[in-house]
């Protein structure tokens, strides 16, 4: 159980996280959502103890995560991949980790074995794809078999297999009743593997729900029909205080019902339909509505992307 309560930090002139307050729950995978820069690390860091909030307080299993002795037992994280020693072997670096935390040298091979690193495990970090980092990196959060689990964005540069393997694995944790919170800029990713999300934007709360929840919240509903008389159709949809578009000289496209109703609607009054659906709007268009003005970057792209080609030069 991770809890979160008002947690604020200020570096400089920058609100990089802004009064956030939720709860990550046991037994499930709660997705951490939002664009770059909208305080994700950064939040993750203070739960770990590695950044101090300017304000607020994150408690792990009821306390505050500088105040356990082997923190390595309680917590689990994969943050940077890339903050290991790049000449050990990857099983060397794990057997350093394992020394330094106490934990016995046997759970080496055990996520060794997890992880699927296999033969890699006795190569040089350096020569690892970003794949096998990520692998390595899982293994070393493993390695004392914590209660909670933080990853950032893991999926990031894995490929379909890859993808495929961690949401298998997040889903194992959780079922063992861990606590998994697993942060990422897509909502693609995330939205197949999380049982609840947390979304937030420059640094502060947008939703706090289940997936379901969100999309019922923020998706439209919209039914289409054909019918060879739109016209009285769409008069008497309107009456009943429906949104209704006219898309050609068939199609309507209506808001405010379900298909259910409309469908109900059109046979009492016996007007002939060819053609009734419903399309909810997708999970990545929800996240877009939901975060959208909370884009740092938003509209400055094109610039951005001509100041990085200039700097190359
Ligand atoms: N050490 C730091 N010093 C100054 N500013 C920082 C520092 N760390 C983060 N920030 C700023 O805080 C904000 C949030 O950054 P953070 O890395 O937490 O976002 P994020 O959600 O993880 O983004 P991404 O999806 O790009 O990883 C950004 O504006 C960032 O520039
Ligand atoms: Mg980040």
């Amino acid at each position: 159980m991770i809890e979160v309560r008002g947690l604020t930090k200020r570096y400089g002139d920058v609100l990089a996280v802004d009064g956030l307050t939720f709860d990550v729950e046991p037994g499930k995978v709660t997705g951490f959502l939002g664009p770059n820069g909208a305080g994700k690390s950064t939040t993750m860091r203070m739960m770990l103890g590695l950044d101090r909030p300017t304000s607020g307080a994150v408690l792990v299993n009821g306390r505050p995560f500088a105040t356990f002795a082997e923190p390595l037992r309680e917590v689990g994280a994969l943050l940077d991949p890339g903050a290991v020693h790049p000449g050990r072997t990857g099983r060397n670096h794990l057997r350093v980790a394992a020394r330094t935390n106490g934990v016995p040298e046997r759970r080496v091979e055990e996520v060794i074995a997890q992880v699927g690193l296999g033969g890699a495990a006795g190569r040089r970090i350096k020569g690892y794809s970003l794949g096998m980092r990520q692998r390595l990196g899982i293994a070393a959060a493993l390695l004392a078999n914590p209660r909670v689990l933080l990853f950032d964005e893991p999926i990031n540069g894995l490929d379909l297999d890859g993808v495929r393997w961690i949401r298998d694995l997040l889903r194992q944790l959780a079922d063992e009743g861990r606590t998994v919170l697993v942060s990422s800029h897509l909502m693609g990713e995330v939205q197949q593997i999380a049982d609840r999300l947390v979304v937030i934007g420059r640094g502060r709360l947008i939703a706090d729900a289940t997936t379901e929840e969100i999309l019922d919240g923020v998706g439209h509903r919209q039914v289409r029909v054909r019918s060879p008389r739109p016209g009285l159709l769409l008069g008497r949809l309107r009456e009943h205080g429906l949104s209704v578009q006219r898309v050609d000289a068939h199609e309507l496209h209506i808001e405010g019902g379900t298909a259910e109703d409309i469908g109900d609607l059109a046979h009492s009054l016996g007007i002939p339909l060819h053609h009734l659906s419903e399309v909810r709007q997708s999970l990545e268009d929800a996240y877009l509505e939901l975060t959208s003005g909370s884009v740092e970057y938003h509209g400055r792209q094109a610039e951005r992307v001509a100041t990085t080609t200039e700097g190359a030069r």
